[in-house]
């Protein structure tokens, strides 16, 4: 039953098999079939009738979800009222193409009990994630909260920016991934999203406050349980989020003028944005009405610049500040093998030797304390080489990936 669906067409169409009840299953390619799964059962039951469930740390919900674990590939399952998971499957697939940072939607079922008729979510578990409870209640979590709010803010700008309407956007809803150092949000529950083609301040402005209610009252829950240090502030926080969000909606969204002999300031623009993570997909540049100046305007694609271009040059699945920290370094390897050969080397080329000559060897030897930790193997190399430059600095010279490891499993381990 662990078979993977085949083919192109990213359907898998089932009706009462042996004593299941009958269902319908609509599932993506490359993925198990799950049909050993108790669907005779209501959710909230599956524990107890099937090996294949994994206790796992999750957010609050309405909805019974349960983790289920096919080979170590982790899904999330939710039962939800009859038509609901589609429309769920739906949005997330959509938002999922255009590269906004959301669960994978993997299928959804159409299940008939005698009781009732349900229908279930099926999404990819989203590795190393973080539900915020998390973040809150480990003490060694707690120097990533500031990050946290960065991060609810960046989430929104992008979906924003897509003509995502959230609709319910809480700490519940979302996941938290460590990205060097500091956190990426998820989007995690569709279900009152609405995709436009533009979305309006008016609608912006709505889903902000909705951010802020939702927020206070996650904030207050953790309050009441003891959660959160006395005098936290849980009405302030996300009125943080609220002004982040602002700063870089304004700074992504903003017109600049460009005086004659300025047009170098078109590319420093689009590296400023960059530098953000957002990919720059269209400019508009219009002649002020005297004709003495430009109105520059430019327009985002979506926040995985360096990721994109770390995948595309490596296969490597990483965070966009881990991306960042990573292309930094293939750069950085391009100019000394430069140097050394005497030729200007490609990047391509660089990076094909970063992988077999740094990488790979570096995260070799980490694969013991990677396996026990069960953590995500870019986050542990960025973590490398943030004591690389640590222990660099305090030597006055490059101490080298393969000093830092040692000492770093060392102190660590
Ligand atoms: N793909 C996934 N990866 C990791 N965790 C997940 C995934 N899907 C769901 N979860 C966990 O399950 C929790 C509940 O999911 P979700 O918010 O979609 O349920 P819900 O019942 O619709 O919530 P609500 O009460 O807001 O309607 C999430 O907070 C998250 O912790
Ligand atoms: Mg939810």
């Amino acid at each position: 039953m662990t078979d993977e669906t085949k083919g192109e067409t990213p359907t898998r169409a089932w009706d009462n098999v042996g004593g299941m009840p009958q269902m319908t299953i609509f599932l993506r390619a490359g993925h198990p079939d799950f049909l050993d799964l108790p669907w005779e059962y209501a959710l909230a039951q599956w524990p107890q009738h099937s090996p294949r469930v994994a206790d796992l740390p999750r957010g609050l919900s309405r909805h019974a979800v349960v983790f289920v674990d096919y080979d170590r590939r982790l899904y999330a399952l939710k039962e939800l009222p009859p038509g609901v998971a589609e429309h769920e499957y739906d949005l997330l697939r959509r938002m999922g193409e255009i590269h906004l940072p959301v669960v994978e939607a993997v299928g959804h079922a159409a299940v008939e009990h005698s009781w009732g008729t349900t229908s279930v979510l099926i999404t990819r578990y989203l590795d190393y994630s973080l539900p915020y409870r998390s973040l809150f209640i480990d003490a060694s979590m707690q120097v990533y909260q500031e990050h946290l709010l960065d991060a609810m803010a960046g989430l929104l700008v992008q979906l924003h920016l897509a003509g995502v309407y959230w609709g319910d956007c809480s700490l519940s809803n979302t996941l938290f991934r460590r990205d060097a150092g500091t956190l990426q949000a998820y989007l995690v529950d569709a279900e009152t999203a609405e995709m436009h083609e533009h979305l309006s301040p008016a609608m912006r402005y709505r889903d902000l406050r909705i951010m802020q209610e939702n927020i206070s009252g996650d904030l207050a829950d953790l309050a009441a349980s003891r959660l959160l240090p006395a005098g936290f502030p849980v009405f302030e926080t996300p009125r943080s989020i609220l002004e982040r969000y602002q700063r870089l909606w304004e700074e992504i969204t903003r017109e600049e003028v460009i005086a004659p002999g300025e047009r170098y300031r078109i590319q420093e623009r689009i590296r400023a944005l960059n530098r953000l993570g957002f990919s720059v997909g269209e400019l508009q540049l219009q002649a002020a009405e005297d004709g003495s100046t430009l109105k520059l305007r430019a327009f985002v694609t979506d926040r995985n610049f360096h990721r994109e271009q770390l995948r595309r040059l490596t296969g490597l699945d990483a965070g966009e500040r881990q991306a960042r920290i990573i292309m930094n370094e293939i750069q950085e390897y391009k100019a000394t093998m430069s140097e050394r050969l005497g030729r200007s080397v490609p990047l391509s080329v660089a990076a094909y030797a970063w992988m077999e000559q740094v990488y790979q060897p570096v995260i070799a030897r980490l694969q013991g304390y990677i396996q026990t930790h069960r953590a995500n193997p870019v986050e542990i190399y960025c973590q490398v080489l943030e004591h690389k430059w640590y222990l660099s600095e305090r030597a006055q010279r490059d101490v080298g990936h393969f000093a830092a490891v040692e000492d770093y499993l060392e102190k660590f381990s």
